[in-house]
């Protein structure tokens, strides 16, 4: 994995002489009293995280907790007071003008909470914009305008002023706009917070089947857990200018923190966060085809269990034997191979718990956990998936 985004010890503080408050900071005087002593707003206090390549971190947290102080340090908006940001391994707080200038219009682009288009200008022309300033010809930029409207679903839609289109389509114009100069990065600060639930929900399923086909690597900032969940390969919270944990959503949910994140995720809709792999574990037996039947029988009296899966040499699975029957074909001389059944569930690692608990309580066999060659990975028992929930 290659990490494209590195931020060190970054801190932003607003006001006349940021860099003389830096010491009280480090010396932990809190935010207030700095304010209160100095008239200077610490926005965001000595954080650092890295973005791999490709993948979606999501910055969260409360209003006024230093999100969008972040996020516009990642495109120097906001000039850091210290700290590094290295983006494939530049730092660009270190970038001249002309740098800084290519870095902006190649490198990265940012997505907003209110859209930011130009209202006396099409659809299309909002997103010709950015190529326009960097000198690209009109039939060019023209023909890559309408190629990113296509890309996020606004075909037809060319000619129309943003203040024709919905909430959510105006945003998807934004999206277009974005895309339409092929930054490496997205910067997204609450991108989707101005729209109702259902028109959410939506936008967020799509930007999840964008990324699946462009693979950006995105920042993108929410104060909405479940989104920050449901998106984010990586999740940082925040609270009070600094980040409080980063990790997988699975990591947060598992093991928060402190109290404070603990509240956070309380509310959290667990079984569309977890995963099969999460909460499969692997089968304290399997029996393999070429074992017979007295090893299955063995293998599950000595485990305590009505049932085994059975695997071939590569560990790919071929069914499951029960005690019942490998009793009957012991007796009647039957070989393993003939009492195989396929009367259970298979999915897949990446299948969400919400899809998994409806099965789990109807069938009595546990659900088989496999890979795209079949191979077992997990077992998923009823209690499994119940316990993860609470
Ligand atoms: N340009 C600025 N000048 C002075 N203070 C600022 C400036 N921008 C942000 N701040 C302060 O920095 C702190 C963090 O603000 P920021 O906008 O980053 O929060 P946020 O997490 O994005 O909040 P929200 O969810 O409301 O957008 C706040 O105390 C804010 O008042
Ligand atoms: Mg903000």
């Amino acid at each position: 994995m290659t990490v494209k985004i590195k931020v060190e010890n970054l801190s932003k503080i607003f006001g006349k002489n940021p860099k003389n408050v830096l010491e009280k900071l480090e010396h932990g005087v809190s935010k207030e009293k700095i304010l209160q002593e100095t008239g200077h707003t610490v926005g965001v206090n000595n954080v650092s995280f890295e973005v791999e390549e490709g993948k979606i971190f999501v910055i969260m947290g409360l209003s006024g907790s230093g999100k969008s102080t972040l996020i516009r340090c990642l495109n120097l908006l906001n000039k850091p007071t210290q700290g590094k940001i290295l983006i494939d391994g530049e730092d660009i707080v270190e970038y001249d003008k002309q740098k800084l200038k290519e870095f902006r219009q190649k490198k990265v682009a940012m997505v907003f909470q209110h859209f930011g288009l130009l209202t006396h200008r099409t659809v299309l022309d909002n997103v010709v914009y950015g190529l326009e300033i960097r000198g690209i010809s009109p039939e060019e930029r023209y023909r890559i305008a309408r190629e990113n409207l296509a890309i996020v679903g606004l075909r037809g839609w060319e000619d129309h002023y943003p203040n024709e289109l919905s909430g959510g389509m105006q945003q998807r114009v934004g999206l277009a706009r974005a895309l339409a100069n092929n930054p490496d990065i997205l910067l997204m600060d609450e991108p989707f917070s101005a729209l109702d639930p259902l028109i959410k929900r939506e936008m967020q399923q799509e930007l999840l089947d964008l990324q699946a086909r462009l693979k950006k690597t995105i920042v993108f900032i929410t104060h909405d857990i479940n989104e920050a969940f449901k998106l984010g390969d990586r999740v940082a919270i925040m609270k009070d200018s600094v980040i409080e944990q980063v990790g997988t959503p699975e990591e947060i949910l598992a093991t928060p923190k402190n109290e404070y994140i603990k509240k956070f995720v309380k509310d959290i809709d667990r079984s569309k966060v977890l995963q099969a792999k999460n909460v499969m574990f692997k089968p304290s037996t399997v029996v393999s085809v070429k074992d017979g039947v007295k090893i299955a029988i063995n293998e599950m009296e000595q485990s305590g269990l009505s049932s085994v899966f059975v695997v071939d040499k590569e560990r790919r699975l071929l069914g499951l034997v029960t005690i019942d029957d490998a009793i009957k074909a012991l007796k009647e001389n039957k070989r393993l191979a003939d009492i195989i059944q396929e009367n259970y569930f298979t999915t897949g690692p990446e299948t969400y718990v919400q899809e998994l608990i409806p099965i789990a309580t109807k069938n009595k066999y546990p659900i088989a956990v496999v890979d795209e060659d079949k191979r077992l990975l997990g077992i998923i028992v009823r209690v499994s998936v119940l316990s993860s929930l609470v």
